[in-house]
C-alpha cells in the first residue's frame, strides 16, 4: 500500500473497479450468448432459404412472383429456362412485358380477378419465350405480407403445348381406330353379303337349270310337232303320217309336254320364292315386328350356307314346324346365318362333319339349339367370343363381329344367345326368342 493513499478511499476505489469488471464480464457473456443464438437463427434461416430455393429450382412449372403493379420480384429456374437469356433480367421486367399481344389473358385480367378477390384458375396465357410464343395454363393467387396486407401476386404456369400435343395424338389415334372399326364392320357386312350371295346363287342355280333343261326339251318337242304338222298340211297319206308319227315320237312328246311345262313352272316358282325370301330378309324395317316361323328361317340359313360351302355335310334337323317367334325375321336370319357359318367353319377340318339343329317350344319362348362336331370353344376364349372383333380365324376369313352383332340383335329382340360345349364334344349355341302370342 502506498504511503500517500487513504486506506478507506483506496478500498472503495478497488471495490468499484471490481464491480465494473464484473459488469463487463456479464455484458460480454450476454453478448456471446446472443451471438450464438443469432448464429443459430442465421443457420436456420439459411437452411430455410436453401430449402425454398431448392423447391423453386426443382419445380417444373413456371413460377413468377410480382407486386401488385406487375413488377416481377422473383422467378424460378423453370421460368428462367423458358424465357431464356434476355437483355434485362426477369426481375427488371413486368409480367405484361412477357405476354404476347395474342395472349388470351392479359395482366389487366389478372388484376381484375385479384380485385374481385378471385383466384386465377387454369387461365390460358401466351408468353413470349426464347423459342417464340408459348401457350401456358396459369393458376395464381394474391400474396400477403406478415400483417395480412395484399402485396403481390404469385403465378404458376404449365406449358399446354405438350398437353395439347398428347391430346391431339390421342384424338388422332381415336379417329384412326374409329375408321378401322368402320372398315371392319363394312368388311363384315360385305362378307355376310358374299355368303348370302353364294348361298342364293346356289339356290337359284337348281331351279334355273331345271327351267333351262326343260326349255331345251320343249324346243326339241316343238321341232318334232312342226315337222309332223307340216306333213299333215302337205296332205301326206295315212301310212306316211303313221310312219312319221312313230319316227318323231309324237305320242311320247304329247304325253311329256304337260310334265315338262309343269317342271318349268315349278322352277320359275322356286326362283320367285327365293327372290321373295331375299326381299323379306333384306328389308330393314326396324320398327316392323312380325310373327315368323323360326323353323323355316333356320332351314333357309342352313341351306344357303351349307349348300354353297359344304354340301356333303350331315345334318340332323329336329325342329317342329310352326315354331313362331316375334321380331324382325331378316335380322334373325342374319343371326342364324352367323351361327351356321361358325359351325361350318368349326367342322371344316374334322373327320365327322355333323350339324344338329333342335327346336323347342316353351311357355313364353321358343328355342333353337345348334350343335356341331367341331373342336368346341376353348375355356380360355369362352368369355371373349361375344366381344366385337374377337376372332381366332385368319385375316380375311373372320372379322370377329358375327357373334357380337348376333348377340346385340337377339338382345334387341328380348331374347338370349349363349354358348357352351357339349359333353361329347363340339360347340352348342342356344338361341331363345319370345314366342308369338297364341291367338
Ligand atoms: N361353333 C363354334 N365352335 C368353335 N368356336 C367357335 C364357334 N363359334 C364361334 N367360335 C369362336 O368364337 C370366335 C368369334 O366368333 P364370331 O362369329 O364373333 O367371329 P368369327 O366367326 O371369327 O368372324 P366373323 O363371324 O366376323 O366372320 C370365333 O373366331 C371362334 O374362335
Ligand atoms: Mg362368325
Amino acid at each position: 500500500m502506498s504511503a500517500g493513499r487513504d486506506p478507506v478511499i483506496a478500498a472503495e476505489a478497488d471495490g468499484a473497479w471490481i464491480a465494473v469488471i464484473q459488469k463487463m464480464d456479464e455484458t460480454y457473456a450476454e453478448l456471446v450468448t446472443q451471438q450464438v443464438a443469432l448464429e443459430e437463427k442465421n443457420a436456420a434461416l439459411e437452411e430455410a432459404q436453401a430449402f425454398i430455393a431448392g423447391v423453386m429450382a426443382s419445380m417444373t412449372d413456371v413460377l413468377i412472383a410480382c407486386d401488385l403493379n406487375g413488377r416481377i420480384e422473383q422467378v424460378n429456374l423453370a421460368a428462367e429456362r423458358i424465357f431464356g437469356p434476355r437483355q434485362r433480367s426477369l426481375t427488371e421486367c413486368r409480367v405484361a412485358d412477357l405476354l404476347a399481344d395474342s395472349s388470351p389473358t392479359s395482366f389487366a385480367d389478372v388484376l381484375a380477378a385479384v380485385e374481385r378477390r378471385q383466384r386465377i384458375t387454369d387461365r390460358e396465357f401466351t408468353f413470349l419465350t426464347a423459342d417464340g410464343e408459348l401457350p401456358v395454363s396459369v393458376n395464381g393467387a394474391v400474396r400477403f405480407d406478415s400483417r395480412g396486407r395484399s402485396v403481390g401476386i404469385v403465378l404458376v404456369g404449365r406449358p399446354i403445348g405438350e398437353l395439347r400435343q398428347a391430346y391431339s395424338d390421342l384424338a388422332a389415334a381415336h379417329e384412326r381406330l374409329k375408321q378401322a372399326q368402320q372398315q371392319l364392320v363394312h368388311s363384315e357386312k360385305m362378307a355376310s353379303l358374299g355368303r348370302l350371295v353364294a348361298g342364293v346363287a346356289h339356290e337359284l342355280n337348281n331351279p334355273i337349270s331345271f327351267v333351262y333343261g326343260n326349255a331345251h326339251t320343249l324346243k326339241r318337242y316343238s321341232g318334232r310337232l312342226t315337222a309332223y304338222l307340216d306333213a299333215v298340211h302337205r296332205g301326206a297319206d295315212d301310212t306316211r303320217l303313221a310312219k312319221l308319227r312313230a319316227e318323231l315320237k309324237i305320242d311320247t312328246t304329247l304325253a311329256n309336254i304337260e310334265g315338262t311345262l309343269d317342271g318349268m313352272l315349278e322352277g320359275a316358282e322356286r326362283v320367285r320364292d327365293i327372290v321373295a325370301d331375299l326381299r323379306r330378309f333384306s328389308a330393314d324395317r326396324r320398327e316392323a315386328r312380325e310373327t315368323f316361323d323360326l323353323a323355316a328361317l333356320v332351314r333357309s340359313a342352313l341351306d344357303w350356307v351349307t349348300k354353297a360351302q359344304m354340301p356333303e355335310i350331315e345334318t340332323r334337323f329336329d325342329v317342329p314346324e310352326g315354331l313362331h317367334a316375334v321380331g324382325h325375321p331378316g335380322h334373325i336370319h342374319q343371326v342364324l346365318m352367323n351361327l351356321v357359318q361358325n359351325a361350318v367353319d368349326a367342322i371344316e377340318c374334322q373327320p365327322t362333319r355333323r350339324l344338329e339343329i333342335e327346336g323347342r317350344r316353351g311357355e313364353d319362348d321358343v328355342m333353337l339349339i345348334i350343335r356341331d362336331t367341331g373342336p368346341g370353344i376353348a375355356p380360355e376364349i369362352s368369355s371373349r367370343i361375344f366381344d366385337p372383333f374377337f376372332t381366332t380365324k385368319p385375316v380375311g376369313k373372320g372379322t370377329g363381329l358375327g357373334l357380337s352383332i348376333s348377340y346385340r340383335i337377339v338382345q334387341e329382340h328380348g331374347g338370349a344367345l349363349s354358348a357352351a360345349n357339349h359333353p361329347q364334344g363340339g360347340a352348342v349355341m342356344t338361341l331363345t326368342l319370345p314366342a308369338a302370342q297364341k291367338d
